[in-house]
């Protein structure tokens, strides 16, 4: 998983302004004129057009953008959905797989037998969505380049602070002038999919729902839940979180929980005789960990396979050491890989800590991130923060979630864009729970609480 993924892994809350929802229908479309683009799981090109299964239904719906102002050509997204519907449905789940993550190609994954996580709900209606800003549901225009080239290490004094929130500004002023409708990225927050949900809902003529939501998907269904109690039927919340946590409290929460996992590297290895460091007893991974980074910083690692890539970087520093380990620790941390991994940059080889560019729907995160949140945005803040984590940080992981939003996120008062994303009403994120957040593979406790 790319450590940027982590930027689609915050839950957050919210403050939901009430606009009645302009009832509107679905219009349901040839699903082999709209196939989903490819994922990691996903092959569009590999898929028979000419013989798709009934059970699968393509269909987008006009909702207003800014949901107080009534839907017109200038005002409107257009969200595409996916279903997989079987004869006799038992009710409908509503599925959120979280962040950025693509939500149509998972109807189309259950329909056609390529994934078996519904494997025991295939009688209820399965509605997903690529929410709005993201895939097929007018994605935002970001640029992965010139985001990119704002990430460094953290700031430490009031002049690195500023220019790089200027530079952040900067940035996220081009995303708002070349994405459409202009606007659009005053409006891709949670309080806007909630009532995107719920206009699919009314649309559906579902007089209460189920919802399955991972990750942010939990936030997204928690909100939901909050706004039309009386819609809900069951609700599932994977790797919820307590939210109206400050980021400062986040961070501190963020390190503790990177540090406990690390611990469980170590654990992990004293147990299994095949582990690199098994005979060097308690503590040796932390060390071996610590020993990678210094390494790495005075010398970074050479990775030869990527000299002309563009897609990952030919030196591994510190930092991606620091980035790449916390991108391996989120989810299900895979301890044989990361241990073997430590190994072999001892060795010389920091393969297992290559780098590249984020993936692009990791920067459209960060829009849809900071249309939900409100934090104090002072260098003071930040440091405050920053000192208090790292010393905690035993084990050296030195990055947070929390951190890169203060950091990167749209900085107070120096552009436009910003007098925008401060005009929205937000309150406090929490941070995700990294140790339980479980993987997408299948959701016994899902089928569970809606079978
Ligand atoms: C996708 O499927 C097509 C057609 O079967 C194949 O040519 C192509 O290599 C596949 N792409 C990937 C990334 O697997
Ligand atoms: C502030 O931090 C930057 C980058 O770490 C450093 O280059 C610069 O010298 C520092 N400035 C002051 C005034 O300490
Ligand atoms: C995306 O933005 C770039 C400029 O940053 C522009 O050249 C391009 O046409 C835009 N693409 C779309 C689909 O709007
Ligand atoms: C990278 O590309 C340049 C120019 O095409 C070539 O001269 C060089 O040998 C390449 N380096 C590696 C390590 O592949």
């Amino acid at each position: 998983m790319s450590p940027f993924r982590l930027f689609s892994f915050l839950s957050l809350a919210l403050s939901v302004a009430s606009h009645s929802i302009p009832v509107d229908r679905i219009k349901w479309t040839d699903c082999s004129k709209n196939v989903p683009q490819s994922t990691g799981s996903f092959n569009g090109s590999a898929i028979d057009l000419t013989n798709l299964p009934p059970t699968l239904h393509c269909g987008q719906i006009d909702v207003p953008m800014d949901y107080s102002k009534p839907l017109c050509h200038t005002n409107m997204i257009t969200l595409r959905l996916a279903m997989y519907r079987p004869a006799n449905p038992k009710g409908v789940l509503f599925f959120n797989p979280g962040g950025t993550d693509p939500g149509v190609v998972v109807a189309w994954e259950v329909a056609l037998g390529l994934t078996k996580i519904f494997s025991e709900l295939m009688d209820f209606d399965l509605l997903v969505m690529d929410v709005r800003g993201t895939f097929s549901s007018n994605p935002l225009n970001v640029s992965l380049e010139t985001f990119s080239g704002l990430l460094g290490r953290y700031p430490t004094n009031q002049t690195a602070f500023n220019v790089v929130k200027k530079a952040s500004s900067k940035v996220i002023q081009s995303w708002i002038d070349s994405s459409s409708p202009p606007g659009i990225i005053e409006h891709v927050g949670t309080r806007e999919v909630v009532q995107d949900y719920e206009s699919i809902r009314l649309a559906l003529g579902y007089a209460k729902i189920d919802f399955l939501g991972a990750s942010y998907g939990s936030f997204r269904a928690a909100q939901y839940a909050a706004k039309y109690p009386n819609r809900v039927n069951n609700f599932v919340l994977d790797a919820v979180v307590p939210h109206g946590r400050s980021l400062l409290a986040q961070a501190q929460d963020d390190i503790a929980a990177s540090n406990r996992l690390m611990l469980r590297a170590d654990a992990y290895c004293q147990n299994d005789p095949t582990c690199p460091f098994h005979t060097q007893g308690q503590g040796s991974v932390l060390k071996a960990f610590q020993k990678v980074l210094s390494n790495a910083k005075e010398s970074p690692y050479f990775i030869p396979p990527c000299v002309n890539s563009t897609q990952c970087y030919p030196y591994v520093t510190d930092l991606d050491v620091q980035t790449v380990m916390l991108g391996n620790l989120l989810g299900s941390p895979d301890f044989p890989a990361i241990l073997t991994g430590i190994s072999s940059a001892l060795s010389g080889d920091g393969s297992f800590f290559v780098y590249g560019p984020p993936p692009l729907e990791a920067v459209v995160a960060m829009p849809l991130l900071c249309n939900d949140y409100e934090y104090e945005r002072t260098f003071e803040y930040f440091q405050r923060s920053l000192e208090q984590g790292l010393k905690k940080d035993h084990s050296g992981i030195g990055m947070t979630q929390a951190w890169q939003i203060q950091v990167y996120l749209f900085p107070k008062l120096l552009t436009t864009a910003v007098q925008i994303a401060d005009s929205l009403g937000c309150s406090y994120g929490a941070p995700h729970g990294h140790s339980k957040h479980q993987p997408l593979s299948d959701y016994p406790y899902a089928t569970k609480w809606l079978s």
